[in-house]
């Protein structure tokens, strides 16, 4: 058996084709190690969506290389975006690095290993378009657990074309799986103890499979995956500000199972670089879906994401973004300086002329907006009582558990004495105090039906 080492980069999505890769492997007959060591195939799956994430790649291969040419067994291998943006160009580089299979392409993993023995010949580049749909690895959900939860791809790919992302071109067209597949993939997941399902899709929004979009999708998993097999808790990530809509936020209110939370990036709070963005709304677009999904989901939380030091952002563009960030009330935002992907619209008609220093300070800043958010929520909730479905031990203090709201907030308390293991488990608790981004809890006792559309 040949023992084979993951190491995962990039988004949810990645996250969630590693586990896939994985189970193809297993399946396979091969060996996952979480010890880099011991592995005579070391996979890296890739991220493209900034410089940043690419060069982290490059350096942690080339302190492979010298394992690579000193152990005639060892080889090196890349899949995900970089490998699918640059793979060519890459294997041609590092002469070191045995394969590179596109984002389409990763259910090939285990069949290019078995051609890399024996023998040690290159497998090179994999890409394209064509290859295997998203259900991939369907075969035996193991491994998929994180806590409670598990990822389901729903869909793959994107059709916007936002200047500055290179997600379609290393990802592709949209394409949804069946409802069919979907639920498939769920039941099982539960049957193997998932309580949460995290349903992903690049633009989550534009599903388009089995009548009814995305809203139809939820309630037919709400149907067909009825809450005594043990789901508790539906969620779907990421939301275009520009393709949510009234219905989908409707469903969420009555669904009990739907978490009362959104992702919806705005990336910028200023007209005129959303416009050089080509996002497809403008600020005041994106602040009358946020009352939308205020309106029709009570005490619904949003998460948003952002750009800072877009090409031609000005003082004033910066501060209309930070004036949005302190105004919305975000659940939380993920805060990003611009890097220019080649192949972008943006990289191409844009210098990139906002200084590294002027970034580095903006996004500080969008950060310590959001802080100030965080901080007055945590007081504001002192007292409260909150339903949470309890993940694990806190990764920080293993004496206390981590669990997290409906709305995506992170409560840690001391676990409860009774009940047995409280993993997947529904509880109530009550906020005692609160930091940026924890909610420190003590236990009140068994929560009902989730989300408690009632609760505080
Ligand atoms: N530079 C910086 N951040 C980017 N993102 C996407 N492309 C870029 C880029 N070229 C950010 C966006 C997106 C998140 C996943 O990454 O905010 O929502
Ligand atoms: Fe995910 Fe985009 Fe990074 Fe690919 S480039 S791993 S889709 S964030």
């Amino acid at each position: 058996m040949r023992k084979v080492h993951l190491i995962t980069f990039g988004c949810q999505m990645n996250k969630l084709d590693s586990e896939l890769a994985a189970e193809a492997l297993a399946a396979a007959g091969y060996a996952l190690t979480d010890r880099e060591a011991e592995a005579e195939v070391v996979v890296f799956n890739t991220c493209s969506v900034r410089d940043h994430a690419e060069r982290r790649v490059l350096s942690r291969l080339a302190g492979l290389r010298s394992r690579r040419e000193a152990e005639p067994e060892f080889r090196l291998g890349l899949m995900g975006c970089f490998a699918e943006r640059d793979g060519e160009g890459l294997l041609a580089r590092l002469p070191y690095l045995d394969f590179a299979l596109g984002t389409r392409q990763f259910a090939r993993l285990p069949e290019i290993i078995a051609g890399l023995y024996p023998g040690g010949r290159r497998a090179g580049f994999f890409g394209g378009r064509e290859g295997e749909a998203p259900g991939v690895g369907r075969a035996s959900p193991r491994g998929r657990h994180r806590g409670p939860q598990a990822f389901v791809s729903v869909m793959r790919g994107c059709g916007n074309r936002c200047s500055y992302c290179v997600v379609p071109r290393v990802r592709g067209g949209e394409t949804s799986r069946s409802p069919a597949e979907v639920i498939g993939e769920i039941r099982s997941l539960v049957l193997n103890g998932t309580r949460e399902a995290i349903l992903l899709g690049q633009n989550i929004d534009a599903y388009d499979r089995g009548g009814g979009g995305l809203a139809g999708l939820l309630r037919r998993i709400d149907r067909e995956v009825p809450e005594e097999t043990g789901l508790v808790r539906l969620r779907f990530v990421t939301s275009h500000p520009r393709d949510i809509g009234r219905e989908l936020a409707a469903t969420v209110r009555e669904l009990p199972r739907a978490a009362r939370h959104f992702h919806m990036p705005a990336q910028s709070g200023s007209d005129a670089v959303l416009a050089r963005m080509r996002r497809g709304y403008d600020r005041a677009a994106y602040e009358d879906k946020l009352a939308m999904l205020r309106e029709e989901v009570p005490g619904a939380l949003v998460a948003s994401d952002f750009i800072v030091g877009f090409p031609g952002e000005t003082e004033g563009d910066f501060l209309a973004t930070l004036d949005l960030v302190e105004r919305a009330g975000f659940q939380n935002c993920y805060v990003f300086k611009y890097s220019p992907r080649p192949g972008t619209p943006a990289a191409r008609d844009f210098p990139d002329d906002v200084p590294e220093g002027e970034k580095r300070r903006r996004h500080r800043e969008i950060l310590a907006a959001q802080d100030r958010v965080n901080r007055r929520r945590g007081d504001g909730l002192r007292g409260s009582r909150l339903r949470v479905l309890a993940e694990g031990p806190s990764p920080r203090d293993p004496g206390r558990w981590i669990g997290r709201t409906g709305e995506n907030l992170i409560c840690v308390f001391p676990p409860p004495e009774t009940g047995g293991d409280p993993a997947g488990r529904l509880l109530e608790v009550e906020v005692l105090s609160s930091t940026s981004l924890t909610l420190f809890c003590r236990v009140a006792g068994e929560a009902g039906r989730e989300p408690g559309k009632d609760a505080p």
